[in-house]
């Protein structure tokens, strides 16, 4: 019996990881709490159904490339088991007429310690996401006795669980920035919803972005249940539809964090870093002036990338400004071309999950 499950942070020496697999993936159709999250001008508004094949083939091509070099690197890869995710769905509460995929793993699973803990996420195409990995959970129980495998309560997803006038085509720019500086997002309260990827984990402490994929009362929620560990509920203003924190504030090693340059950290929790002589740099801008086809996410996947351990880092490819400031703050870097599987959810830190990192619980802010 071996230890197989630990992590408390994105940057202490990486030996285990999950690789998201984009086998079958569909572009879901219009629910509740989705619209919101397609871009104004995008192409996919009102598109639904399942992934053209080609794209399909390109991204599972560059993210086996990523378990590959992960590999190379001394890292254990394990991939999840899709499911036929062009299915329709049903529960007591809800329909709906497709899942999604099972991409990113990064916003389904979060691990802290050894406890892998399967999320409660707002969108009802992603319900039974979690299926996917847990072939892997039933492994990692049967060889460490000590892993702790748990599913956060799950949200019912009724229609009292969204606001239903939120959304409006014809909604500026400006004012989507308003709605995120006042913390107005399309959930309501009703029960806790939240996202894997929008929990930073830095050891004794959690930054959790409050935004369009988790809501007030999941912070409560994550007080509660992790009582040892202190929870901040972050809101960056400048990010009009905030979504996932890891394309916002991205830790490089202890006392080293990117901050997107649009997305600032405000005042009160920039304090809590800088007393502890943490270090918040820019980010660099991103290579791309738009995302490839049938991406949701912003360019600003440029500094999503994947830390092995405290010197070094897995960047995108083509991200030459990114891989310049890496170098720069002292990063061994690794590129890896990713761009195909942006559309299907994220970048490089997205499309993976930790199971096994060095290192313990640190308090970085005592
Ligand atoms: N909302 C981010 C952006 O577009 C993308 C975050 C993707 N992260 C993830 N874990 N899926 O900038």
């Amino acid at each position: 019996m071996t230890k197989i499950v630990n992590s408390w942070n994105d940057f202490d020496p990486l030996k285990h990881v999950i690789v998201g697999r984009a086998e079958n993936s569909v572009i879901p159709p219009e629910e509740p709490a989705t619209s919101e999250k397609v871009p104004i001008d995008s192409e996919m508004r009102g598109m639904w159904g399942p992934r053209p094949l080609e794209t399909v083939e390109k991204a599972a091509a560059q993210l086996d490339f990523l378990a590959k070099t992960l590999e190379e690197h001394g890292v254990k890869v394990d991939r999840p088991t899709p499911l036929q995710w062009n299915q329709h769905i049903q529960t007591p509460d809800f329909r709906n007429d497709s899942m999604m995929t099972c991409m990113p793993p990064r916003d389904i699973l979060l691990t802290i310690g050894n406890e892998i803990m399967a999320s409660a996420n707002s969108f009802r195409c992603r319900y039974f996401e979690y299926l996917a990995y847990w072939p892997l959970m039933k492994q990692y129980f049967d060889e460490d006795p000590e892993f702790k495998w748990t599913q956060a309560p799950r949200p019912r997803l009724t229609d009292a669980s969204y606001k239903h006038n939120y959304y409006d085509e014809k909604i500026s720019l400006e004012e989507r920035l308003e709605r995120t500086a006042a913390k107005d997002f399309v959930t309501t309260e009703v029960e806790p919803m939240w996202d894997a990827a929008d929990v930073l984990r830095l050891g004794k402490d959690l930054f959790i972005q409050h935004g369009l994929t988790t809501n007030r009362t999941a912070m409560e929620w994550f007080k509660r249940y992790y009582p040892d560990l202190r929870v901040h509920a972050v809101n960056f203003p400048g990010d009009p539809y905030p979504i996932h924190i890891d394309a916002t504030f991205v830790p490089l090693r202890p006392g080293l964090i990117i901050n997107n340059p649009h997305r600032r950290l405000p005042e009160e929790q920039r304090k809590i870093f800088e007393a502890n002589d943490w270090q918040i740099v820019d980010a660099a801008m991103p290579a791309h002036d738009t995302p490839p086809p049938l991406c949701y996410s912003s360019v600003w996947l440029s500094m999503n990338c994947l830390v092995l351990d405290h010197k070094t880092v897995i960047c995108e490819a083509s991200e030459v400004h990114q891989m310049e400031q890496m170098d720069k703050l002292g990063m061994n870097v690794i590129p890896v071309p990713f761009r195909d599987a942006y559309p299907f959810g994220g970048a490089l830190h997205c499309a993976t999950a930790d199971v096994f990192r060095e290192g313990g619980c640190e308090d970085y802010f005592p």
